[in-house]
């Protein structure tokens, strides 16, 4: 008989139904290695359209339930009961269904940004300490390997101290009104109730604020913001600039946007130290330019013999095969997986379990959105030090 540890780790969702955009990007992540089976879930906000999802996904369908309160009452009662659940519901459900999971014991792995609220946001954080559970934020780019490698480059002094970050994630699907005209993804992104205090600077600038300090190591000092809403009856900003002062001196800038024509998913950051600078750009994932102080720059290529193991780890393919946005999404569940096993079983985790990120990297995201609105909103724009950052 196969030894308990070895088994996936048997997974539950909560939202992800059919027509959701994420929750396919979990399912494919999760299977993606064999670290976890799909066996549970709460699919929609509509019980009846979520047991029919769950229909089409070899669902158990005494497992497919109506909402997550009556999938934890269940799960409970069962000694294969899930060990993870899986949250990929709007922002302003995030925290109440990640409270009560990690109140019955389970872990969780959830979307960002973590909460709506910094209040949330603390809350669940604290929460995730007292229970001792493992709670994983989907920060889909920290699980690119050339972003590993950029990390690695930073932490060996490779770039020397680092002066410039500069951080965008621009988007055009939102240049228009289309929450007016049916789309539902926009519909609840703009409405402060569903999507919290930010509009693109929560929806995507969490993204680039996370890479931006997962790479360069450095912790925020100060930030002030300038948002805006382009398009008319908007209340929430489609568009964010964002000044940043870092510890010890360096400066960062941050753009979000979902008005910007021609942008699709163009996540970008470049970052300038006393001895080089380094680009990695999500359109050309498999690469990383480096441009040594008085060197000529070079192309460093995913696969190559000598990168970091953080980066080995996270690649499958030989170079020159395509590795992409499925693949990173899919190290963040390997990571998962491995830091559950090795908490489990008392050990420590193996590479690809390290740095991956945690509810204590939601918090810091919510705690950014927060002083960036704080800060646009104040008169004068004052420079503000963001909570727990
Ligand atoms: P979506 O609107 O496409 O899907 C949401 C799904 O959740 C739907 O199936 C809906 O019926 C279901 N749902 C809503 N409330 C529910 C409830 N109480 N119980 C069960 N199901 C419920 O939304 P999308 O775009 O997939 O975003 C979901 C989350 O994922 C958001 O927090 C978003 O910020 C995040 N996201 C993260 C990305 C990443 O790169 N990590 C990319 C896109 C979204």
């Amino acid at each position: 008989m196969t030894a308990d540890f070895q088994r996936p780790l048997r997974l539950g969702m909560v939202g992800g139904g059919e027509g959701a955009y994420i929750g396919n990007i979990h399912r494919i992540s999760a299977r993606f290695d064999g670290a976890f089976q799909l066996v549970a879930g709460a699919f929609d906000a509509d019980a009846a359209r979520g047991h029919r999802f769950a229909a089409t996904q070899g669902i158990d369908p005494a497992r497919s339930y109506d909402d997550f309160k009556a999938m934890i009452a269940a799960e409970n009662d069962r000694e294969d009961r899930i060990d993870v659940v899986a949250i990929c519901t709007p922002n302003h459900t995030h925290y109440p269904i990640a409270k009560a999971f990690l109140e019955a014991g389970y872990e969780v792995i959830c979307e960002k940004p973590l909460t709506n609220t910094l209040e949330d946001a603390i809350a669940l954080e604290q929460l995730v300490r007292e229970t001792g559970r493992f709670m994983g934020v989907t920060y889909t780019y920290s699980g690119y390997p050339m972003v590993h490698e950029a990390r690695e480059m930073v932490a060996a002094g490779k770039l020397g101290a680092i002066r410039v970050v500069q951080v965008e994630y621009p988007l055009e699907w939102m240049a228009t009104a289309i929450e007016a005209a049916g789309n539902v993804q926009a519909a609840w992104r703009t409405d402060p109730k569903r999507s919290g205090r930010g509009g693109s600077v929560g929806d995507i600038g969490t993204h680039a604020y996370h890479l931006a300090g997962f790479v360069t190591g450095l912790k925020l000092e100060a930030l002030t913001a300038d948002l805006a809403s382009f398009v008319e009856g908007r209340v929430l900003d489609d568009n964010a600039h964002v000044l940043l002062r870092y510890e010890g001196g360096a400066r960062g800038l941050l753009w979000s946007s979902q008005v910007a024509l021609g942008s699709s998913n163009g996540i970008r950051l470049r970052v300038f130290g006393e001895k080089g600078g380094l680009t990695w750009f999500q359109e050309q994932p498999n690469e990383l330019i480096f441009s040594p102080l008085f060197g000529r720059t070079e192309t460093i290529k995913r696969g190559a013999d000598d990168l970091s193991e953080a980066a080995k780890v996270r690649t499958r393919t030989p170079p020159g095969h395509p590795e992409g946005y499925l693949e990173a999404f899919a190290n963040l569940y390997r990571g998962f997986a491995e830091a559950i096993r090795a908490r489990r079983e008392g050990r420590e985790a193996t590479a690809i379990g390290l740095n991956v990120p945690t509810a204590y990297d939601g918090l810091k995201g919510v705690a950014f959105v927060d002083a960036v609105v704080d800060s646009a909103e104040a008169e004068g724009q004052p420079w503000l030090k963001p909570y727990a950052v």
